[in-house]
């Protein structure tokens, strides 16, 4: 039998370690030993675990692994000691041993710096209207350095002393959505002190500099694809008010962890909507988000309800809002942004996978002459999910 590979039992690991930071926080929080960072509870240590470090080094997470196992099996022979009060003694020189034996890991590589807000989440829910603000901020604040398209080569980056990174590659996914925040806030300094990048926290205000790191995430994957054909880092589906039917908007984030989720974009010509499908939930976005009378019924009766839906679609897909018409994208059930299909090309094939699990994972398990574009790629997206990393998620 073979072992399960890497990324089953590394992704269990690293988000065990998240949630398990994560609730002492709330728990410090809850017993008042910390406070408020923006508007949420405050990280209240200088270090975290450095979840990017056990992605890369397999070797220091078989450590963690194993030292987290021993902390559990010490845990129930002391548990056991207590209840059931026979040979006390052995129960607990077996959890002191479990200890002893365990290969701890070295501190200085298992923790890493961490700011108040390293375990804050954004409330903008990537939605459109954050993307939309985001983008005017950017414009006006960062892309002087960052450059219109995110490479990092705006007209100012050459006389910088640092050159900007570029958001076209993964950084935006590795790093924890809070130290983003945080580095937009604060600003950002190289190891002698000096300032790198300025701080943006009075300009934009907390409300700004989410918004703007949901348009640095939206650009960065408009440029990604529209030039090398993925989206560098996974992506929720983008939040906007949904009206389906008659009845009340509520948002399409309510869908995440649900169904998924396809969004054609759609220009008012009835004859080019593609059939409904049972497998996914199908919304339309319009131009101004109106709801339109003359589409059947039985096909999409939900619509985006938000004016700004167009341009963030347009803007992640890395086309022009002009083009949009035709262009679909599909959502996978936990509301991340999987694929993309423009209107040019046969509606669904693999190149349209835009968030994929690399070369490696390509089309595992799946016989692509035994099914359809769609149905693959269906069945791709179930079986290669958007994996947890800290500080972010990979693809
Ligand atoms: C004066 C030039 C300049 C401006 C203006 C600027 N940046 Fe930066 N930015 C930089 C430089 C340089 C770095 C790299 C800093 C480093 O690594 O020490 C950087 C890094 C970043 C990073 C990467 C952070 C990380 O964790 O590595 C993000 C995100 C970012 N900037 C966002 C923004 C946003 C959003 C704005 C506008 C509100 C902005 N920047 C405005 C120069 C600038």
């Amino acid at each position: 039998m073979n072992a399960p590979p890497a990324q089953v039992w590394l992704n269990t690991l690293l988000t065990l370690l998240q949630d398990s930071q994560f609730a002492v926080l709330r728990l410090w929080h809850a017993l008042g030993l910390t406070g408020d960072s923006h508007g949420q509870p405050a990280w209240p240590w200088a270090r975290r675990i450095a979840g990017e470090t056990l992605l890369i080094d397999l070797g220091l997470a078989r450590q963690v692994a194993w030292s987290v196992a021993a902390i559990g099996f010490a845990l129930t022979c002391v548990a056991v000691a207590i209840v059931w009060r026979h040979r006390r003694l052995t129960w607990l020189g077996v959890a002191a041993l479990a200890l002893i034996l365990a290969p701890w890991p070295a501190p200085a590589l298992l923790f890493t710096p961490a700011a108040p807000t390293s375990f804050h989440t954004s409330p903008t829910r990537f939605s459109a209207e954050a993307i939309a603000r985001g983008g005017r901020l950017y414009a006006q604040h960062c892309s002087a350095c960052h450059g219109d398209d995110g490479r990092g080569e705006g007209p100012l980056a050459a006389s910088l002393p640092h050159w900007p990174p570029t958001f076209v590659g993964p950084l935006l996914g590795r790093r924890a959505d809070g130290e983003l925040f945080a580095h937009i806030v604060d600003g950002m300094h190289d190891t002698a002190g000096w300032p790198t990048m300025p701080a943006f926290g009075q300009q934009l205000g907390d409300d700004g500099a989410w918004a703007v790191l949901d348009y640095t995430k939206a650009l960065a994957a408009g440029t990604a694809a529209s030039t090398n054909g993925n989206w560098p880092i996974p992506l929720r589906l983008a939040d906007v008010s949904v009206r389906c039917g008659q009845g009340a908007p509520r948002p399409l984030a309510d869908w995440r962890g649900n169904q998924r989720v396809r969004v054609v974009a759609f220009d008012g010509e009835a004859s080019s909507l593609p059939l409904e499908d049972p497998r996914f939930l199908t919304l339309l976005v319009t131009r101004d988000g109106s709801h339109l009378s003359d589409v059947p019924q039985f096909r999409a009766d939900c619509v985006a309800d938000s004016p700004h839906a167009w341009a963030a679609f347009a803007q992640l897909a890395g086309i022009d809002t002009s083009r949009l018409a035709g262009t679909e994208f599909l959502a996978d059930r936990q509301g991340w942004l999987r694929a993309r299909a423009l209107p040019s090309r046969s509606p669904w094939d693999g190149a349209g996978l835009l968030c994929t699990a690399g070369q490696a994972g390509s089309g595992q398990g799946v016989n692509p002459s035994a099914a359809d574009g769609l149905t693959a790629l269906l069945l791709r997206m179930d079986a290669e999910p958007v994996r947890f990393v800290q500080g972010g998620f990979i693809h």
